[in-house]
């Protein structure tokens, strides 16, 4: 086990890790098994995840018929490509699958192995829609302050977080944001949801304005951000959105590779948020993270641009990857869809993420440090921050806050996540959670809650809570 763990400490480059100090001291963490939400470790010890890995594990884990599948299809045909019209089986009826879910007006799928090659491929084919349509000038890409969209030298930039572009010289100069609408930090006050969103619609509009809608090709957004803050959008907020992108010929995207396939209690976020995209982007729940899959969902509107001007202009599509529609993946995909369907868990997502939503709302209710509880469906976070006379500020991001609660639920067998630019602690549970696993989660994160803000006491950092 120490041996193990020593390779990992030496070998092993890990992604948003303290490289220096993952070096030192080696895995927070070394995940050995699972099943259901439970994950057990090299030592032993039981953990619950209430993240779902990285916000997919929505059928929960160890799922011997995924595991079939997979093995059968590797059995069957390893491997095979969909270059220069190849085809194989297991994509085919993916395909399929994935577009009779999906919002009416959608007609191919585009497949890839990341949520970031999946957003990557996204901007291709903005470039490549208004190239073939004679407008190569509306190239520039709108994304959201906090918004996630991958990492790739595209799609990090279009993440509208500053770390992910410090050190990497992103984001690349085609790439603009707007602010997020985030209820806490940005809604002003006296501001109903109506006025809030006309107000972030106002922006975006403005923005497109200053830069020349001529120039400006499509906005990106996920139905709900995920790791930005797990920020919920004002009621009405995709709808006037809608309306500014249409005034100026502008693409609407939905990056739906956390909300995608039932993560909401809807088959897609843009359904639940009134989003109305051009373009989906999808990824994790399509596998539940069983197998690397994504795929771009492309609506009429830009197919008969692709399959028309597009292809007379250009010939062949050029781009995919060697893995794109990989069959071993696919059918990894079409079990879980399987279970999905046959276990009603889309629904049961939208009832256990009512419950989830409700009981941290009242968990948290007057908690001294709790500044917001906010989600929708099976996601939710509590954002920290310093009580003051006359509302919240944002803690120092040195007194690293989130994180600490993080730690000390993880001691106490619960795994969450701290989302990055303040103090959010997020969940977002497998499809299969209980009641039960609920109140679990909620009671360990509150008790490490109140430890983190007794230690903050202590250290002189919360004088304006009374002892
Ligand atoms: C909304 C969203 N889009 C894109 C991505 C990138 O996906 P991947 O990490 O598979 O590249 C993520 C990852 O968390 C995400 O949450």
């Amino acid at each position: 086990m120490a041996q193990i763990r020593d390779l990992d400490r030496k070998y092993v480059f890990h992604p948003f890790s303290m490289a220096h100090a993952h070096e030192q001291s080696g895995a927070a963490m070394m995940a050995q098994s699972a099943e259901g939400c439970w994950i057990t470790d090299d030592a032993g010890k039981r953990y619950f995840d209430a993240m779902a890995g990285l916000w997919c594990v929505n059928v929960g884990y160890g799922r011997d018929r995924i595991a079939d599948a997979m093995a059968d299809q590797a059995r069957k045909l390893s491997y095979f490509h969909g270059f220069s019209s190849m085809a194989t089986e297991p994509a085919a009826l993916l395909a399929e699958r994935v577009i009779e879910k999906a919002p009416a007006g959608f007609s191919k799928v585009f497949f890839g192995a990341s949520g970031s090659d999946a957003n990557d491929t996204q901007a291709k084919i903005v470039w490549y829609y208004n190239n073939a349509r004679d407008m190569p000038q509306k190239k520039k890409i709108i994304a959201r302050d906090r918004g996630y969209h991958g990492v790739t030298v595209m799609t990090g930039g279009l993440t509208g977080l500053p770390s992910l572009h410090a050190g990497f010289d992103l984001p690349l100069p085609m790439i603009r944001h707007v602010s997020a609408p985030h209820g806490l930090w940005t809604r002003l006050p006296d501001e109903d949801d109506d006025a809030f969103a006309t107000r972030m619609a106002q922006e975006l509009e403005d923005l497109i304005v200053e830069e020349g809608p001529e120039t400006v090709g499509a906005f990106i957004a996920e139905p709900v951000m995920g790791a930005g803050g797990v920020i919920v959008p004002p009621k009405g907020y995709f709808p006037k959105i809608r309306e500014v992108l249409d005034r100026h010929d502008v693409l609407l995207i939905a990056d739906e590779v956390v909300c995608g396939f039932g993560r909401l209690g809807t088959w897609f976020g843009a359904e639940k948020m009134e989003m109305a995209p051009d373009l989906m982007s999808v990824a994790k729940g399509i596998t539940s993270g069983y197998a690397p899959l994504s795929g771009v969902l492309v609506s009429d509107r830009i197919w008969s641009v692709i399959s028309g001007a597009g292809a007379a202009k250009y010939g062949a599509f050029g781009h995919g990857y060697t893995y794109t529609a990989h069959p071993v993946m696919a059918a990894a995909a079409l079990t879980n869809l399987d279970i999905v369907e046959e276990e009603n868990l889309v629904a049961r997502a939208g009832e256990m993420g009512a419950y989830l939503n409700d009981t941290l709302k009242k968990a948290f209710d007057g908690m001294p440090i709790a500044a917001e509880v906010r989600g929708r469906g099976l996601v939710a976070a509590v954002e920290f921050a310093q009580p003051t006379v006359d509302g919240w500020r944002k803690f120092d991001p040195k007194l690293t806050v989130g994180a600490r609660i993080v730690r000390a639920a993880l001691e106490d067998g619960v795994i969450s996540r701290a989302l990055p630019n303040g103090d959010a602690v997020s969940f977002s549970p497998p499809f299969v959670v209980t009641h039960e696993d609920i109140d679990l989660v909620i009671s360990t994160v509150r008790r490490a809650a109140d430890q983190i803000c007794a230690a903050l006491k202590a250290e002189g950092h919360l004088s304006t809570i009374p002892a």
